[in-house]
């Protein structure tokens, strides 16, 4: 077992008593993580892919989109249950998956599912999970779904499948967008390497396959890397191999959304992966209408990237998300304070959303709709 009181690196972390009242919202603690974590590390967690544009953008969009208020509603009997899935949930925050928690956490994941099983949000297990998805199971009694990246492998793909279903996740969500990935250059500028010890120990005893040698013509992206990505066919096969819900994410056209459908995918989350997948994408949130208007109110669509407040949360599902993800402000907490900080960040949002609702005059999820806000553009 690890140290708690030690960082990845063996050094002392700073030591908090409680969690102190000066943090009263993602910034807060968005600025105190960087102090309890080292500084290439917290290079890795914040970067964006290429000239960060997508990353800009998943945070300008929530500035330039406004909330309306309705004057004398009753919101008395309000709440911010929903349902996703069919699961009842308390409120409609989840935690994104966020592949190596112990970065941030000596005990990564398993601290940070507990934080979020104390404030009943969803929880997400990355397959580069760096504690295994079965102990992380075990930490997270609610509402849990499993992250899939294809493996190079099929039989490996299908073993982490049948893996997750034996420990309870109740859902897959295949991630699309991220088929081949590159250091930040934020990350890359702080001299980023993985620490001893930190690893995606889901995929250990998986033998990796045969390296294909490349030709001096050949790329070592298209003919190399993404030689493995996964295809249409791919996903047809894993929707014939699993009776397990699947979403997927990191959609943001509506043809492929609406081609997945037809496939039998029973959701979608919108997302650029936090800014940190194909450059240049927009914010999820401008194509989030679109995605809505085109599939109907029956398709659950979720979106991440950029959600820092509750306010933010309100936009979202005004603009037609059932619910959203975080990544980064759960990571933030997690370095902060472990669980507890896990927790207070998503308190922190939960109130923030009700008192949202409480002055915009939505007394339920289900009364938040394009009428609760208006954007510039
Ligand atoms: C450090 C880090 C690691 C991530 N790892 C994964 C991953 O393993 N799988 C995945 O689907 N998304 C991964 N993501 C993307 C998140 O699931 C989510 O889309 C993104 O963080 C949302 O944006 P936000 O950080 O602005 O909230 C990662 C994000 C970060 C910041």
């Amino acid at each position: 077992m690890s140290n708690p009181d030690s960082n990845i690196n063996g050094s002392t972390r700073p030591k908090l008593q409680g969690v102190p009242a000066a943090l009263a919202c993602v910034a807060d603690y968005e600025r105190l993580a960087a102090e309890f974590v080292d500084h290439p590390i917290f290079e890795y967690l914040q970067g964006g892919s290429g000239n960060e544009q997508s990353l800009r953008d998943n945070l300008r969009v929530f500035d330039e989109c406004y909330v309306q208020n309705r004057l004398l509603a009753d919101v008395s009997q309000g709440g911010t249950h929903t349902t996703l899935l069919q699961h009842r949930l308390r409120h409609p925050i989840l935690l994104a998956p966020v592949a190596y928690q112990r970065l941030a956490h000596p005990e990564g994941e398993l601290e940070a599912a507990r934080g979020a099983d104390a404030l009943e949000a969803g929880w997400v297990t990355s397959t580069l999970s760096s504690c295994s998805l079965e102990d992380i199971a075990a930490q997270h009694q609610g509402m849990r779904w499993f992250q899939l990246y294809f493996q190079p492998q099929r039989a490996h793909t299908l073993d982490l499948v049948r893996r997750a279903q034996a420990a309870g996740y109740s859902a897959i969500v295949v991630t699309l967008d991220a088929t081949v990935q590159a250091s930040s250059r934020r990350a890359q500028r702080a001299g980023f390497a993985f620490p001893k010890g930190v690893s995606a120990v889901n995929l250990q005893g998986y033998a990796a396959p045969p390296q294909v040698a490349l030709t001096p013509e050949q790329s070592v992206i298209l003919q190399g890397a993404m030689a493995e990505a996964p295809t249409w066919q791919d996903l047809e096969w894993l929707l014939d191999n699993t009776d397990l819900p699947v979403l997927v994410k990191g959609v943001q056209r509506v043809a492929d959304a609406e081609r997945l459908l037809r496939l039998g995918v029973q959701g979608l989350v919108a997302s650029n992966h936090g800014g940190r997948a194909l450059d240049g994408m927009p914010a999820p949130l401008r194509v989030l209408p679109q995605l809505r208007q085109a599939l109907g109110k029956q398709v659950p669509i979720l979106l991440d990237s950029g959600i820092r407040s509750g306010y933010d949360v309100f936009k979202a599902l005004a603009l037609g998300a059932d619910a959203v993800l975080i990544g980064r402000p759960f990571l933030y907490g997690l370095a902060v304070a472990g669980a507890l900080g896990v927790a207070h960040v998503l308190r922190l949002l939960r109130d923030e959303l009700e008192l949202c609702m409480a002055l915009a005059g939505t007394p339920t999820v289900a009364d938040i709709g394009p009428d609760s806000v208006f954007r510039l553009d």
